[in-house]
């Protein structure tokens, strides 16, 4: 990976109108695992590599913050051999990965009930994002045991509590401060959002944080999601108008 794009990917697209904030619904591992007769499992492992893939991309494109769902609350409930070998590919991804993520100037998050992850997977997880906490040319976000809802009910507790003991007036409490108590505090909210595998649904992600976001649904099998791909999308994303809700200038 290095940091400078390629002459043909630069061409393509308007420097001046990348997208800020990525984020992405990984979906149709399990399909394409199906497709070929093979255990989900290997699904998952093909989706790593297409995670490498969108991450070297998302880099070279200098996006600054690429937040990737890799495990919802309820993914929980899957059969225990599936959530085993998710947190095993976690680890090796984050073994693996840690050197570009130096080299590269990325600096690893996580947002979500990470205290439910296993031991290992959490120890690893909190010291690759202590080595890259100085890095500063993107953000790699992942979404980890993440819901939505339970994000919007950890912020409202936090409020309330603030109400209770620290005499915060309730009417005093604005979006920013909402924005300021949820997992993506500090960071932009997502500008693009993409969902493969065809399924038109958000899935309880960032619910709050998508309220202005473009959406993208692709039909593409998250394995075989590829850096074309991705391209294409952000030329799409580069011709939608961003109205805000108001009314465009004439
Ligand atoms: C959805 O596909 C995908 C997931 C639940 C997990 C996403 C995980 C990865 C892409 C690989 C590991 C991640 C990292 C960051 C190394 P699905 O299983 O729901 O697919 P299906 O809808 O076709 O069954």
């Amino acid at each position: 990976m290095n940091s400078s794009s390629s002459p043909a990917t630069r061409n393509e697209l308007d420097p001046d109108r990348i997208p800020k904030h990525v984020a992405i619904i990984m979906d149709g591992n399990g399909r394409w695992a199906k497709k070929r007769l093979l255990n989900r499992i290997h699904g998952h492992e093909k989706g790593a590599e297409a995670v490498r893939v969108v991450v070297r991309t998302a880099r070279r494109l200098d996006i600054a913050v690429l937040t990737l769902y890799a495990f919802s609350t309820e993914n929980w409930q899957r059969p225990k051999t599936e959530v085993s070998g998710l947190m095993l590919l976690l680890r090796r991804f984050l073994d693996a990965e840690r050197p570009l993520l130096m080299e590269n100037e990325i600096r690893l998050n996580a947002i979500g009930q990470v205290d439910r992850l296993p031991g290992p997977v959490r120890r690893k997880l909190k010291a690759v994002m202590a080595d890259t906490a100085g890095n500063r040319k993107m953000v790699l976000n992942l979404a980890l045991s993440y819901g939505g809802r339970t994000e919007i009910v950890d912020m409202v507790k936090q409020i309330a509590c603030a109400v209770q003991q620290r005499g915060l007036d309730p009417a005093a409490v604005t979006p920013e401060m909402v924005a300021d108590h949820l997992y993506t505090a500090g960071l932009p909210d997502p500008d693009l959002l993409i969902r493969t595998s065809g399924e038109m649904r958000i899935s309880n992600f960032l619910l709050w944080q998508i309220a202005y976001s473009e959406i993208f649904f692709s039909p593409t099998l998250w394995p075989d999601f590829g850096e074309a791909e991705f391209v294409q999308i952000l030329k799409d994303y580069q011709h939608r108008e961003r109205r805000y809700g108001a009314v465009a200038p004439d």
